[in-house]
């Protein structure tokens, strides 16, 4: 079958900064894309049921446990509402995703940020001497945004058994399908724990591609969905996403292919990385972080110079930067410019 062609932007920038899938949908999730065109006046009443049966089946739970989001940032959104607000507190690590914490602010809460370990997973013993009976949320982003990072399934196991017993755990499973197979890592979807207060959060923004039309989702006991749910927007999904994301669930072989695409990727970066003497920290998603020994900021900028959009700077890793893996050709320009770089050389001498 051939690729849909993507569209290029004009403006000429090479994107590596929203980890986004540079591939795109896959040719069945865009004839579904085409074809639901035809629906776009009606509101997405019988969808959003129909999505929300089609996602509990994938996951073989009730629909009463599914709560879609418009992105999963609208899950994230929602559940600060719902679980935090003014003399609460959200507990998180730093650096991770940063919208957990902008929503918990705008609901007036506090916010306890614990720093990555040096093995960049959460420190969850630290996050757990911070915790009192305010501290009504925790968020864990597992594999970790910014650094691609794991944190141990069986620690956090351990660490949401001893938290409080009215502290409700998000788990933001944003790039599940990048983990793999390594043995740190289960999903807490496909591998569920006895517990109430845990929530996952997944998107279609990542393995399937679809970060433009906007669409995640909450997979949690019934009572934590019905509290959350009424701080969904209505009509929070459209017509279009809910039938994309309803071929991208029936197309295994484009999911398998999209995860094998970014282990080849993630090995090709991996590799340039090494001959470079660069060490990025293991991955386990669809974007790397490394140390460049330099000030992040300056380095942003130099490849901004150079047309190359990389991540923003993320405090305290403050020598990092994070690089989202594109297409081959834009990965090339990337070194292309690295190798430009007056650090480049620096590097090499260490
Ligand atoms: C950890 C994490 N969660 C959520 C999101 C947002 O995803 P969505 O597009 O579903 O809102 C991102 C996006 O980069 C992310 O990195």
């Amino acid at each position: 079958m051939m690729e849909p062609s993507r569209l290029k932007t004009n403006d000429g920038l090479v994107r590596l900064n929203s980890n986004e899938n540079a591939y795109g949908p896959s040719t069945r999730v865009v004839d579904a894309i085409k074809s639901s065109i035809g629906g776009a006046h009606r509101y997405p009443r019988g969808e959003y049921d129909s999505l929300t049966e089609r996602i509990a089946s994938t996951h073989n739970v009730k629909a009463e446990q599914v709560l879609l989001g418009c992105g999963s940032t609208e899950i994230l959104r929602m559940a600060a509402f719902a679980f935090l607000g003014a003399g609460k507190q959200l507990i998180q690590a730093s650096p991770t995703f940063e919208a957990m914490e902008r929503y918990a602010r705008a609901s007036d809460s506090g916010v306890k940020s614990v720093r990555l370990t040096p093995a960049f997973s959460h420190d969850l013993g630290g996050m757990l001497a911070q915790s009192t009976a305010s501290t009504t949320l925790v968020y864990v982003c597992n594999p970790n945004n910014p650094t691609a990072s794991l944190t141990p399934r069986k620690d956090l196991e351990t660490f949401i058994g001893k938290l409080h017993g009215d502290t409700v755990v998000i788990i933001d499973e944003a790039y599940h399908h990048y983990a793999g197979e390594s043995g740190a890592y289960a999903s807490f979807i496909d591998h569920p724990i006895d517990d109430e207060r845990v929530i996952v959060a997944r998107t279609f923004s990542k393995v399937y591609g679809l970060a433009g039309l906007r669409l995640g989702y909450a997979v949690a006991a019934p009572k934590v969905v019905q509290r959350m749910r009424k701080f969904a927007t209505e009509d929070n999904i459209n017509a279009v996403v809910s039938q994309a994301a309803m071929a991208a669930l029936n197309d295994s072989d484009g999911l398998n292919k999209s995860i094998e695409r970014n282990m080849d990727d993630r090995q090709e970066f991996f590799n340039a990385a090494l001959a470079r003497m660069l060490k990025p920290i293991d991955s386990h998603a669809n974007f790397v972080m490394m140390n460049v020994l330099h000030p992040a900021t300056g380095v942003i900028q130099l490849f901004r110079e150079r047309n190359i959009l990389i991540g923003r700077p993320f405090p305290p890793l403050d020598t990092y930067i994070r690089v989202s893996l594109g297409l081959p050709d834009e990965m090339q320009a990337f070194w292309r410019a690295w190798d430009g770089l007056p650090y480049s050389k620096d590097l090499m001498s260490h």
